[in-house]
């Protein structure tokens, strides 16, 4: 199951990268391709007054709150898994093996802190609950923006294709950073609720022996990777929501559907600050993930593909609007593009 749901999770990124990088190559012939790719991902502003097959862009805080739900479901319960059955903290008193959790002989408390569990297994899970908890804290600052921060104007709409395609980002992506220790959190879930289930509430928490500081404290003996890849999550994190300010404020003081040009933080470099921050976070998932694993980079290669595809329509869009925009603003790579 496992390997499998990686290979789908690997195929779907692939799937979902290559129309974006072919509409993205500089040749006239593939203007066709272009056109049907843009006609699916255009938004809001960029979007043509057309309204067939188009949903409301404040439609937006519906991936979110999936997003939300979903991760929120995956890191507690590998959180769980972690530290009941492969902490970071290991019992040299306590010798059952590793393979009698998955023959089910013997009681989860029985192997927990097992030293006979690979340390290298140990780390991959916690580093999945390390990524999840990074993950957390992005899709609750998005819920959160897209509530209250963002003012849609009544008018931007998205087309129904790229409403399902962010459904789809929002399932695959937190399982992406945790689908290689899907299988087993998902066999521990499972019988975690059938104990509860037949044991019952009172007897089933006796067996919670629960010891806040290891629950967190594990996350210390991660490796510098995991806490350089935090750093760069942080610094695009930060930046993403002062752009977000930036764009909510801009109706303040205007109408409604009124577009102006923006200022301040990463926009004075490009038009598109919050999607190069937001690469920039995914980018710190990848070296927190050990940059080792294939499913992340393809996930970030999506996401790279398609808000540079997204930016170069939105820097056109601008460069038509405003005869003063300031040239010297690239799409989204600083200085580049
Ligand atoms: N991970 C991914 O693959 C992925 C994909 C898509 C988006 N995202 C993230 O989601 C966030 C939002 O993306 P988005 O495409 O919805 O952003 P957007 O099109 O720039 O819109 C964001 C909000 O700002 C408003 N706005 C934008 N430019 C404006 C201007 N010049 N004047 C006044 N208001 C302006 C929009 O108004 P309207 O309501 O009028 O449009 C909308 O309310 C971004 O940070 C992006 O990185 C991530």
């Amino acid at each position: 199951m496992e390997v499998g749901l990686v290979a789908l999770l690997r195929t779907a990124w692939i799937a979902a990268t290559l129309p974006l990088l072919i509409a993205s190559l500089p040749f006239s012939w593939l203007n066709p391709v272009h056109k049907t790719v843009l006609a699916f991902a255009k938004r809001g502003k960029t979007m043509s007054s057309s309204r067939r097959f188009t949903v409301p862009q404040k439609f937006f805080c519906h991936f979110y709150v999936l997003a939300v739900v979903w991760t929120t479901l995956l890191l507690v319960t590998t959180w769980m898994y972690a530290y009941k059955i492969v902490p970071m903290y290991v019992d040299p008193f306590l010798y059952p093996t590793f393979a009698s959790r998955f023959t089910g002989g013997s009681h989860i408390i029985s192997w927990r802190k097992s030293p006979s569990v690979p340390m290298g297994y140990r780390y991959s899970v916690w580093r999945s609950v390390f990524l999840l908890l990074l993950m957390e804290v992005q899709v609750v600052k998005r819920l959160i923006e897209t509530i209250y921060v963002f003012k849609y104007s009544s008018t931007a709409r998205m087309h129904i294709f790229g409403y399902l395609t962010g459904l789809f980002f929002y399932t695959a992506a937190p399982l992406s950073l945790c689908c290689n220790n899907f299988l087993e959190v998902y066999n521990f879930s499972v019988n975690g609720v059938a104990e509860f289930i037949v044991k019952g509430k009172k007897n089933a928490m006796q067996d919670l022996d629960f010891d806040s500081l290891e629950f967190i404290s594990s996350f210390l003996k991660l490796g510098w990777l995991q806490w350089i890849g935090a750093a760069l999550f942080f610094w695009g994190w930060i930046h993403q929501r002062r752009c977000h300010e930036i764009l909510g404020s801009l109706r303040e003081h205007s109408e409604q559907n009124v577009y102006v040009i923006p200022h301040g933080d990463w926009f004075k470099i490009v038009s598109s600050p919050h999607y190069l921050a937001e690469i920039v976070i995914y980018a710190g998932l990848v070296v927190a993930s050990g940059g080792a694993d294939l499913t992340i980079w393809l996930l970030f290669g999506f996401v790279v593909s398609n808000l540079v595809f997204a930016a170069a329509e939105t820097h056109r869009w601008y460069l038509q609007k405003f005869k003063s925009y300031p040239r010297n603003r690239r799409a989204i790579i600083p200085f580049l593009y």
